[in-house]
């Protein structure tokens, strides 16, 4: 068995092995797309639907596959296999290709594809510590909707919520009206609960349409608490019954903090309704 496991254009070894070249377009400008994914026991967690995003935003940015979903998924579950049955994270990415350091594609790029995956659980303490997080202007503008590998204003965020001794940077974008529009989170998407009513950003090109975003509608509705997709700003958030943030290597964390500013934990009852129905997909998918 193999502690970690790395791929990159067919090459396989413990990801501290791996070297990619110097001009892979992912070292040099960004110029990729990736997915991230849990997996245990074998079993990798709402792959379909990873596998279509992937796909969608690879068409987005111009990356013609030289695979098929079934190759991938081949290839992923083969990986797989080489590590035990505990939780990993699995993560993939495909880059433009490699080529001499040009902005403009290179003619006849062929994608890099490269795969990681690594040890990781969604242990109890993940899903039931109080998350603190800080707001920031989200200074990105419209490719937020795409899984690009090109994460600097996600990176400085994660870095000052780290310095902060907090665990997230949530965005907000200012309106017309100096409103501050809240969009997702570094790495998560952000949802509250007022008055037993489920409210999350709408899928427009500012944020990211998580998975985790998707599963938790769909167990919404089957839990009968009704779900509105609007924008909502910092200030709703802070009046809040309930925050919290969602993704797909941590399910729900329920947020405690805003600016340093208790919110939350007034709707114990639903927000622990979501959670555990979310928690409890996962665990039966890949059970
Ligand atoms: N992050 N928004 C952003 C900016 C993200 O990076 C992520 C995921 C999400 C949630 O998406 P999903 O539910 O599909 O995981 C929202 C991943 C986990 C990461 O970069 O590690």
């Amino acid at each position: 068995m193999m502690e970690t496991v790395a791929y990159y254009n067919g090459k396989i070894s413990e990801v501290a092995d791996m070297m990619v070249p110097l001009t892979d377009r992912g070292m040099l400008f960004g110029d990729g797309i990736y997915e991230a994914t849990m997996a245990q026991h074998q079993t990798i967690f709402a792959l379909a639907e990873h596998l279509v995003r992937f796909k969608q935003n690879l068409a987005a940015v111009m990356i013609t596959p030289t695979w098929t979903d079934e190759t991938l998924t081949n290839l992923l579950y083969d990986l797989l296999s080489r590590v035990d049955n505990e939780s990993y994270m699995v993560y993939w990415q495909a880059t433009r290709g490699t080529g001499p350091r040009q902005h403009h594609f290179p003619t006849n790029a062929k994608p890099n594809l490269m795969v990681m995956i690594t040890p990781m659980s969604m242990s109890r303490e993940r899903q039931t510590r109080a998350y603190q997080v800080r707001s920031e202007l989200d200074v990105r503008s419209g490719l937020a909707d795409i899984k690009t590998i090109n994460l600097l204003p996600n990176v400085l965020a994660a870095q000052r919520a780290q310095a902060e001794g907090v665990d997230e940077t949530i965005f907000y974008r200012l309106d017309a009206n100096h409103q501050e529009i809240v969009t997702e989170g570094s790495k998560t998407n952000v949802h509250f609960i007022k008055a037993g009513q489920l409210i999350t950003a709408p899928l427009d090109q500012r944020i990211l349409p998580g998975i985790a975003r998707e599963h938790l509608l769909t167990v919404a509705q089957r839990l009968g608490i009704s779900v509105v997709e609007r924008y909502f700003t910092i200030t709703e958030l802070k009046q809040a019954d309930e925050v919290f943030i969602t993704s797909s290597t941590l399910m729900a964390g329920r947020v405690q903090q805003i600016d340093h500013e208790p919110v939350g934990y007034q709707d114990e009852q639903h927000f622990k309704q979501l959670q555990t129905q979310l928690l409890a997909e996962w665990e039966a998918e890949t059970n």
